[in-house]
């Protein structure tokens, strides 16, 4: 764990205020009873997410809490949601159902929720009806005032649930804290929102507008995650290549890239994600051109069929689509793709489904993550009448993983005998004797070798490969 404060915070000053006052009546809980308040984040969805978690946690430690092992040992628990699919919002409602008994054991013990579930007004309200042992909820655009409605919900002497969501968009804020989960690598978040509107997407109305950090904000804090030790950053928006779209001065995301470039001690550079529909040629010539930028792209094409991806309003055709990748490979022949799928869309027949499956072989990913289409109320696409029926939604879905695995494993084949840079990040999943890290195609790499090279960059020789990992040994 490692903590990291932005210099000349500007907006999170006022929130400093209810930071005080919680960690003094922490510190006084601390001196009676020789305990310190602790909180749980349980996070869903994607690294947007993942980050705001990362800042909930840097405020919550501000405040004078340490992080809890469990549920039954927290003072507050937070669960951060995710909208984008139906199954993620199914597994929020069970899981904090199943809370309501350890709510009524300690009613002492607060339980929020926040993320992108609760920019949706029916959730709100169905929590407020159903889920009462929820006491406080909030949403994207304003996670940096937690420390104020906590204390509000503190200071209420009957402890109501407190409830603040916005729908207008959050100022950009600079200077929360954050604690991350890597002392190695970290998120950085360039860009907030989206504006492209996929019809079946949830994130423009959850996330609201694009909207750019300053390219100087987003340097210093690489400058400051640099200094503390951190070799490789991920850049995150929901639409990377129009970032700075909304600057008077003309500054790129290709710009950008070439500034961080020259950040010492940062040694690799990736980002997510971009769409297809923007992909510049200047964006394709920083891979040739600047050296922390790692050989990976993750293109998200969503589908093969044209009638599909206008239906989608992705705005971009098979042949645009096609024509992009060629001119990446032309320029950047070892680069690792990676995309996502959706399967099942409204009126998705045998034939669009063919498309996708013969552009999928065409384009050879090295990883495709697929998804069954979910209809999110509120999107054009949920109120289409052509909805694919779920057992056919489920066989192609079938037939697609069958596919993308099979040209996962033979393209991973071809790093049998290589040495690939690895950044070791910790134990492997299955086997604590075992380290695991990633090259900078972003390969899962597992390779014996002693902890204490967590966070270092060691070569490893591939002895042997898998569909989603490949196996080595360290080399000098
Ligand atoms: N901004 C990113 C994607 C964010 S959502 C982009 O445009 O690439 C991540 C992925 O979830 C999407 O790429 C899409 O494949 C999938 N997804 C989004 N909405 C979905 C839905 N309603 N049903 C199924 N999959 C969905
Ligand atoms: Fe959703 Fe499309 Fe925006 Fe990605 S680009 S977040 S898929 S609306
Ligand atoms: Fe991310 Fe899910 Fe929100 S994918 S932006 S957490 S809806």
């Amino acid at each position: 764990m490692n903590r990291i404060n932005i210099l000349d915070s500007q907006n999170f000053t006022n929130q400093e205020y209810y930071v005080d006052l919680i960690k003094a009546e922490n510190d006084r809980f601390e001196t009676l009873t020789g305990k310190k308040k602790s909180y749980l984040i349980t996070t869903f969805g994607c690294q947007m997410n993942e980050h705001d978690s990362e800042n909930l946690s840097g405020i919550m430690q501000d405040m004078g809490y340490i992080e809890a092992d469990s549920q039954e040992e927290a003072d507050i628990i937070v669960y951060n949601t995710c909208a984008v699919r139906e199954n993620a919002e199914d597994r929020f409602f069970g899981n904090i159902g199943a809370l309501k008994n350890l709510k009524k054991q300690n009613p002492d013990k607060i339980l929020a929720t926040c993320g992108c579930m609760m920019q949706q007004d029916e959730v709100v309200d169905e929590i407020l009806a159903k889920y009462r042992h929820v006491d406080l909820i909030f949403g994207t655009h304003n996670i940096y005032k937690f420390p104020e409605l906590l204390y509000t919900y503190i200071s209420q002497e009957d402890k109501k649930t407190v409830s603040d969501v916005w729908k207008i968009d959050g100022d950009v804020i600079e200077g929360l804290p954050s604690i991350r989960r890597y002392d190695f690598k970290s998120f950085v978040n360039i860009m907030y929102g989206c504006n492209n509107f996929c019809t079946y997407c949830i994130v423009p109305y959850t996330r609201g507008r694009e909207r750019s950090r300053l390219p100087k904000d987003i340097i210093k804090e690489i400058e400051l995650l640099a200094k503390s030790g951190v070799k490789e950053i991920t850049l995150l928006g929901q639409n990377v290549n129009s970032y700075g779209n909304n600057f008077e001065e003309k500054y790129t995301f290709p710009m950008l890239l070439k500034d961080i470039d020259k950040i010492d001690g940062i040694q690799r550079v990736r980002f997510m994600t971009s769409h297809p529909k923007d992909i510049s040629i200047e964006l394709i010539d920083s891979f040739v051109e600047l050296n922390k930028l790692c050989e990976s792209l993750h293109l998200p094409v969503q589908s093969g069929s044209n009638s599909i991806l206008q239906k989608m309003n992705r705005n971009y055709t098979r042949q645009d689509y096609l024509k992009k990748i060629e001119a990446i490979k032309s320029k950047v022949p070892d680069i690792a793709l990676t995309t996502d799928i959706i399967v099942g869309f409204p009126g998705e027949t045998d034939q669009d489904f063919k498309d996708t499956l013969d552009l999928v072989k065409q384009v050879e990913y090295d990883l495709a993550f697929t998804f069954l289409y979910s209809p999110r109320p509120g999107t054009k696409a949920a109120v289409m009448t052509d909805q694919v029926p779920e057992e056919v939604k489920k066989e192609r879905f079938n037939q697609l993983l069958e596919t993308v695995n099979e040209i996962a494993a033979r393209k991973n084949k071809a790093y049998l005998g290589k040495i690939e840079e690895v950044l070791v990040e910790g134990l492997s999943k299955n086997n604590d004797q075992i380290l695991s890290g990633r090259n900078r195609k972003n390969k899962l790499i597992n390779f014996a070798g002693d902890k204490s090279k967590i966070g270092q960059i060691v070569n490893v020789k591939i002895t042997a490969t898998k569909s989603f990992s490949l196996d080595g040994v360290e080399v000098d």
